[in-house]
């Protein structure tokens, strides 16, 4: 028989689906910063954040919102060459395709871009901006100079590597808008949300806010490392609901329980 648990620990999986997006206050805030960035006469917009601060949900949660009322386009994760960049960013101005062996010619692309000034207006969300390198950095910043193409930029911080600093970012910031890990509060609205979204009510109540404090402890507030956490913990009951439901109490989650998937997970040590 199929475990209570499996839908919650689902719930959990790491998801960038406008569909699990969640309306937190700072997410929000975030929101409505870009979206009045965007409507200055601005060239690029910097998004910043920690790994799974919601940056990469956020950017596809504003392009369906102004889908209606921008020309706006997603670019996710660079894995294209420069090549094929370039096709995509023609196809979206010209709304023509190129046959695949050609190659976009970099400055004919930007005469076009400054014939559009004042006529059309593109805004491209460019994802995971940390992956590319400093001359496309450098393409990406000619083409803005046209003003017809806007560009929001995101980029993840990590301790090791300051990357606003670079030189390629640092000459032209723009409007800098931080996602930082989010409060006890508001991961306690994530997690309650998310399964309230998928009518796990019971679930959602076992989990009390002495819980909320020990996972808010263990993952820094950061949203990938609850995803992370509370499916382990799901994983966890799932376990001992299908094998020994002695273990579990249906009521509150066993704080045994999420002091086991944080070990498991590498938060604590024995
Ligand atoms: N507002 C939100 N609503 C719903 N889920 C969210 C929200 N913010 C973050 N998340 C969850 O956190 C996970 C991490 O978010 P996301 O992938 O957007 O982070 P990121 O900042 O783009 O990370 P990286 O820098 O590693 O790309 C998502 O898969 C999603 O499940
Ligand atoms: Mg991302």
């Amino acid at each position: 028989m199929k475990s209570r648990y499996e839908d919650a620990k689902n719930v959990f999986v790491d998801s960038i689906d406008i569909n699990d997006y969640i309306e937190l206050e700072s997410s929000m805030v975030a929101y409505k910063q870009l979206e009045h960035s965007m409507d200055k006469p601005l060239k690029m917009i910097l998004l910043f954040g920690r790994p799974g601060t919601g940056k990469s949900i956020l950017l596809n949660y504003i392009q369906d919102k102004l889908k209606h009322q921008k020309e706006i386009y997603y670019f996710d994760t660079p894995t294209l060459n420069e090549k094929e960049f370039f096709h995509k960013l023609f196809k979206i101005l010209t709304k023509k395709d190129l046959p695949s062996n050609t190659v976009v010619n970099f400055s004919a692309l930007v005469d076009y871009c400054k014939k559009l000034r004042g006529k059309r207006e593109l805004i491209i969300l460019l994802d995971e901006a940390q992956m590319y390198e400093a001359d496309m950095m450098e393409k990406i910043r000619l083409l803005s100079d046209s003003r017809a193409v806007k560009f929001v930029v995101a980029l993840h911080k990590t301790d090791d590597e300051d990357l606003i600093a670079k030189e390629h970012f640092k000459t032209r910031i723009w409007e800098v808008i931080e996602l930082k890990n989010g409060s006890r509060e508001e991961q306690t609205v994530y997690i309650h949300k998310k399964l309230l979204k998928k009518n796990l009510f019971e679930i959602a109540n076992s989990i009390v806010e002495k819980d909320m404090k020990l996972i808010h402890k263990y993952t820094q507030g950061n949203y990938r490392e609850c995803n992370k956490l509370l499916y382990t913990i799901f994983e966890i009951c799932e376990f001992y609901d299908k094998n020994e439901p002695s273990q579990i109490n249906y009521e509150r989650i066993p704080k045994r329980i999420i002091e086991m998937a944080a070990l498991k997970l590498g938060y604590i040590n024995v």
